[in-house]
């Protein structure tokens, strides 16, 4: 029998587990701390500082089990997904790492041992064929010499164009980045066996498939003609998961091993498609797979980056559902089928399934609306079309109007064997953007964002006060000339004092004003290059290009400039306590606090949480002068200023200096001398995400009402125990104490006191054909001694039934014994059932023991007297 792709997947880690390795789990597909990568492409992403001798490894041989997802950058397989056996986005690659430990030889001989010995893969080795880097010579014997493959199967490729280190078989991770010779092993599908090299090149693509890739990781790519030895050599390998599965489980495509399969089924289900060789039915197997990926990672749809990534995803996979007919919202619908068919590896979609489903649906209730007229459009244009060239201009209209990525119209075309013109199309997106800015002052996109082609300039940093000119107003949305008393929107100026909120800062507040009008500005937003005033106006009446003032408040001002400083100071301390990982990843502040997100896994303790109060606060005390300066971003770059690698950096940038304890590029206010915070108090540390640490810190008369705050407390407390305020820790001490001996003495007495019940209870359980029966209500008895009660009294009567009901306040509590020899007569469940069903009550139980609660508490000796009839009734009918 043909082995599953779970158990392919659990064999690999098996082996390497035999070979000493140390099975680590996946990262992330969003790469931590690497600008070089969109997402992670390779095995190997995750140990990139180590191969470079970066970071030190705890193990030096370890093995994963990676998810990947190649959409962009150096390895793009997007556009093929669906019409190849083999391309997807997402897949998983299965690796061998070594850190320094072994090399060329153990990696070629743990790779053939896998793929061939009986005990596992069992591969026939004539059908497997080996590629090696043309120099490499090592390799080239060992295969020969020690493996001893005949050379006719042993392919040597070169470097492009003469170009060293330029070859199919020298990988590289990106443009810069660990790297080194490879060699690949493929398999044959082929039916008769080939005996050269030649026919190998020649039909490299139909018959041969890449399984295997070993890479002797020795240099560092610096760029594109530098190339630095490593001190250490490690290895890298990586197979494709589904590859592997599609030559064990013996098909020709990886579309058609058992996880897609099931898959396609499930998706085949939704449309009138049968035929699971088709094309769009493989594209939404795949994407479905990618996309529950990528969120579980905490990526959503957007119009950038990852998220712009994975929302072309999503329209690809939804394009393709309504081309083979699904007309119901279907792709959410198809998580808890990837959920099934991925084994362990599905463990990080269980939790975050719902999050997961809601995306989905929510993106794909948003872009169906414009697919259908889009396709309809781009279907018109293809039929009037005189050539087989889509013009870049209409390509350009759907992506603007209807939200279709140039790649999903280019899927579309190239079924119709048409083509698009890409040339056009960036011209066409130049165009738009020159005659928009020359025509309209602002237009909308198909999500209904606002986008100015005016800029407003800001003159905040000097000045608190600005004269200006009311370039836009917006009421409900909607572009007016006037905006009268009470009425809500956004003014937009020329100039502005106000800083719109962005790096982490919150926007002004304040007033925009003129003669008796008045708007109040509650908050400050950017739009495009244009700041955004919204408020309330609350007297008079506002016009377009009339003059106005506006001036911001100074003190909120001043206390979000301050917090601003103190996040810089924090930042830099939390660098020197715990190490350069911590690295920015977000940060929020406003006049009341700061809030700082970054990347540390651990729990900061007390002592370092105080070191880094200390450090901050005697950066404080120095009382600095904060000094900025606009300089290039190369020349901030050699001054070694920190700056989010996310954010795209103009070329002259502001560097925010204080000494050189802190240098930052930053765009947002700062105090004059560090000495202005006053005082920084950090007053909480969690967990926002696995590995993200935030704390949040208030600075100046905040820290100020917080020591005081405490205090308060401190003497309200100390004036509940009457001792003094350092007295109190040995006075909680002691009343602890005393309350656990209270606690004890209570017990005792409890128990003697039971005692004495089960004593009076049992003499007045009256009798019914030798069957002892107890009603019995308490009124605020201790709850947890009702079962040790009941326990003892069915212990002294033998044959019985007992109900004890205890009422407290407003509520009670029961419970029920029927012992054994009873319960086909009668169980203690049914009599709760009774009881709880009249009380508005809950519970349960078996038939021998049953408890329960309920609320009214008037009618209890009503239902008692009731069960004790019915109870006598059965008994004597038994
Ligand atoms: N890092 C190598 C690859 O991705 C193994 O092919």
């Amino acid at each position: 029998m043909n082995k599953s792709t779970n158990q392919i997947r659990q064999d690999f880690l098996n082996f390497f587990k035999e070979k000493k390795h140390v099975i680590i789990p996946s990262s992330s597909l969003v790469p931590n701390n690497d600008s070089t990568l969109l997402f992670t492409n390779a095995g190997m992403n995750q140990f990139k500082d180590i191969f470079l001798g970066l970071k030190k490894t705890k193990h030096a041989r370890v093995t994963t089990v990676q998810r990947c997802l190649r959409t962009g950058g150096k390895h793009n397989d997007l556009e093929n997904v669906g019409y190849t056996h083999r391309h997807h986005t997402f897949f998983e690659m299965l690796g061998n790492f070594s850190f320094g430990d072994y090399f060329k030889k153990k990696a070629i001989m743990y790779a053939w041992e896998l793929l061939t010995s009986k005990k596992w893969f069992n591969i026939p080795k004539h059908r497997l064929w080996i590629t090696v880097y043309e120099h490499d010579d090592e390799t080239y014997k060992i295969w020969n010499q020690t493996i001893q493959i005949p050379s006719e199967r042993i392919i040597k490729i070169g470097d492009y164009e003469n170009h060293k280190y330029n070859s199919d078989n020298f990988w590289q991770m990106g443009d810069s980045g660990p790297c080194g010779p490879c060699t690949e092993i493929f398999y044959d599908y082929g039916k008769n066996a080939l005996n050269s090299s030649s026919e190998f090149i020649k039909n490299e693509n139909h018959r041969f498939v890449e399984i295997w890739n070993i890479v002797f990781i020795e240099y560092n790519r610096i760029s594109q003609t530098q190339i630095i030895s490593l001190k250490q050599k490690s290895i890298d390998t990586g197979m494709g998961l589904e590859r592997i599965s599609s030559i064990l489980q013996n098909v020709n495509s990886n579309y058609n091993i058992d996880i897609f399969q099931t898959l396609i089924k499930s998706i085949s289900q939704f449309s009138k498609v049968q035929d699971f060789n088709n094309i769009s039915l493989k594209v939404i197997a795949d994407h479905i797979r990618a996309c529950s990926f990528i969120i579980a990672d905490n990526i959503f749809p957007s119009n950038e980056q990852h998220g712009y990534v994975l929302r072309r995803i999503i329209r690809r996979a939804l394009s393709h559902g309504y081309k083979i007919g699904i007309k119901q919202h279907f792709f959410y619908k198809l998580v808890p089928n990837v959920i099934r068919s991925m084994g362990i590896s599905a463990n990080i979609l269980k939790d975050k399934q719902k999050k997961i489903e809601d995306v989905l649906k929510s993106e794909e209730m948003q872009f169906s609306k414009t697919l259908e007229k889009g396709l309809q459009v781009l279907n018109k244009e293809i039929k009037n079309l005189d050539n087989q060239i889509l013009p870049g201009e209409i390509v350009f209209y759907l992506h603007d109007t209807f939200g279709f990525p140039s790649d999903l119209t280019e899927d579309f075309c190239r079924e119709k064997n048409i083509k698009i013109d890409h040339d056009g199309y960036q011209k066409a997106k130049k165009n738009q953007k020159n005659q928009s800015n020359l025509k309209k002052p602002f237009y909308k996109n198909y999500n209904n964002n606002i986008f100015f082609n005016d800029s407003c300039i800001f003159e905040g940093y000097q000045k608190h006060k600005t004269k200006s000119i009311i370039k836009y107003i917006f009421v409900k949305d909607q572009s007016v000339l006037n905006i009268t008393k009470n009425e809500v929107g956004i003014i937009y100026l020329d100039k502005t004092s106000f800083y719109a909120e962005s790096g982490g800062q919150i926007g002004d507040i304040g007033y925009i004003y003129y003669k008796k009008s008045c708007f109040i500005v509650e908050k400050t937003k950017k739009y495009g290059n244009t700041i955004g005033h919204i408020g309330k106006l609350i007297s008079g009446t506002m016009t377009v290009n009339q003059s106005v003032y506006n001036k911001i408040d100074k003190l909120y001002r001043s206390s979000v400039s301050l917090n601003h400083s103190a996040t810089h100071l924090l930042h830099a301390a939390l660098r020197n306590t715990l190490g350069d990982g911590v690295v920015q990843k977000g940060s929020f502040i406003c006049n009341s606090y700061l809030r700082f997100d970054f990347s540390y896994s651990k729990l900061i303790d007390t002592f370092h949480i105080q070191e880094i109060e200390n450090i901050v606060n005697v950066q404080i005390r120095n009382n600095i002068f904060i000094k900025i300066k606009e300089m290039s971003f190369e020349e901030a770059k050699t001054k070694k200023a920190t700056a989010l690698f996310e954010n795209q950096y103009k070329s002259t940038v502001r560097v925010v200096f204080i000494s050189n304890f802190s240098i930052e590029l930053c765009g947002g206010t700062h105090a004059k001398r560090t000495g202005d915070i006053g005082l920084l108090k950090i007053i909480s540390q969690s967990s926002v995400a696995s590995g993200i640490k935030r704390i949040e810190a208030v600075t100046g008369q905040e820290a100020i009402n917080y020591f005081q705050k405490q205090d308060n407390n401190i003497q309200d407390i100390s004036f509940m125990l009457k001792v003094k305020s350092f007295d109190m820790k040995e006075k909680i001490k002691k009343l602890i104490h005393q309350i656990k001996y209270l606690e004890k003495k209570i017990q005792e007495f409890q128990k003697k006191e039971n005692t004495h019940q089960v004593k009076t209870l049992s003499n007045n359980a009256y009798d019914i054909q030798g069957t002892k029966v107890l009603i019995h209500t308490f009124y605020n008895y201790d709850h947890k001694s009702l079962r040790v009660i009941s326990d003892q009294i069915t212990e002294k009567l033998k044959s019985s039934i007992i109900v004890l009901v205890n009422v407290t306040n407003n509520h009670f509590n029961v419970i029920t014994k029927v012992t054994k020899n009873l319960i086909n007569f009668i169980t203690a469940s049914s009599i709760i059932n009774m009881i709880v069903t009249k009380t508005n009550g809950k519970g349960g139980g078996k038939k021998h023991i049953a408890e329960g609660r309920g609320l009214n508490i008037n009618i209890i000796p009503e239902i008692l007297q009731n069960i004790k009839i019915w109870i006598n009734k059965k008994l004597k009918n038994k």
